[in-house]
């Protein structure tokens, strides 16, 4: 079958189109043609080895997809072959066939496409990890969420207006910002042109929860504009820096600092992750959630997918199509 790899850790230019067999079927698995795959930051670590969980290469890149079932082993129950399906996986997804823990595996909620699938489970997960069971984004509540017209940003926007917060969205450049404000942001701060904290202190007063996938200097102006007992998601670092916490900012404003790392809680606690992704499933299924994808290209093009991510040129998800 035809797969994207990393035959070297040297960035995009390790990247190649590679022809490897097709994946066996071991126990508690379920064997998928995938039919898309959804790119993201993660799989730009990846190509030089910056992600935690990077595997030694060579590797078959992609962290989600979606597609039809094939085959499920014999000791499977609630997955049936010809079931539309999407799962996340820890690489691989870039390919014609995955095969999954049938734990990772999620029936798609009807009226979904497959696109759409391919670009749900890591921004939507992570967004309603964050601010549901993390954060605990209370109706009526400021948020303030940043890299908005990203992947995980833009649908940290709509998870947060379906849980009734006001939501405060910032972009760099009037395109992703109109991209935002159409997927429910009531305000949008240009980042190349405004200051964070000027904006939010004005717009609302100060921000309840801070969903950060930017980091550096973005998450430090963010410390200077919360109201007290905030909630900081620290959820990554797309601008490229990683900061130095100011404790003595924390202690004044009795402000809460997590950590998120949505991958992590399959083992850490499955069973939040399975009440979130019913959720999830609800709220689109009432057309709440809406997957915005900029971009859809072959798998052969994965590559420019992920200079798409890295050049900023992205707005919601980019998708590759593979069949
Ligand atoms: N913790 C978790 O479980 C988890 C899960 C998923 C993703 N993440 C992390 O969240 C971050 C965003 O991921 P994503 O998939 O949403 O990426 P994405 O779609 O590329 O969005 C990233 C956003 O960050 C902003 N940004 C600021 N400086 C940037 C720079 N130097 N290069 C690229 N983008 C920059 C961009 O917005 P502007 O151009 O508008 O500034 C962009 O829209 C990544 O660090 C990723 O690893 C974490």
């Amino acid at each position: 079958m035809k797969a994207i790899q990393q035959i070297a850790l040297s960035g995009l230019d390790g990247i190649a189109v590679a022809d490897i067999p097709a994946p066996a079927i071991g126990d508690r698995h379920v064997l998928i043609d995938v039919e898309a795959a959804g790119v993201n930051f993660a799989d730009i670590l990846m190509t030089t080895g910056a992600y935690q969980a990077t595997p030694a290469p060579p590797f078959t890149l992609g962290l989600e997809l979606a597609g039809v079932v094939r085959a499920v082993s014999p000791d499977i129950d609630g997955v049936f072959v010809g079931d539309r399906v999407m799962a996340v996986v820890d690489h691989g997804a870039f390919a014609e066939q995955v095969a999954v823990p049938d734990a990772r595996c999620m029936v798609m909620p009807p009226g979904m496409g497959f696109e759409q699938g391919a670009a749900f489970p890591i921004a939507y997960g992570t967004a309603h990890l964050a601010l549901t069971h993390r954060g605990r984004l209370r109706d009526g509540e400021v948020l303030l969420v940043h890299g908005a017209a990203g992947g995980v940003g833009l649908a940290a926007v709509q998870v947060g207006k379906a849980m009734g917060a006001t939501v405060i969205a910032t972009a760099g450049g009037p395109e992703k910002l109109e991209i935002a404000l159409g997927a429910g942001a009531d305000h949008g701060i240009d980042t190349r042109t405004e200051s964070i904290k000027d904006r939010v202190r004005a717009l609302t007063g100060g921000a309840d929860v801070v969903f950060d996938p930017v980091g550096g200097e973005t998450f430090l102006q963010s410390m200077r504009c919360v109201n007290p007992l905030a909630r900081m998601l620290v959820i990554g670092f797309a601008g490229g820096d990683v900061q130095k916490i100011p404790a003595n900012l924390a202690l004044v404003k009795n402000t809460d600092i997590f950590g998120v790392y949505w991958g992590a809680y399959a083992a850490l606690d499955p069973t939040v992750l399975r009440q979130s992704a019913d959720d999830l499933g609800q709220m689109f299924a009432d057309g709440l959630l809406k997957p915005h994808i900029s971009h859809t290209l072959p798998l052969d093009r994965a590559r420019d997918g992920l200079q798409l991510l890295k050049d900023r040129a992205a707005m919601g998800k980019v998708v590759l199509k593979v069949r």
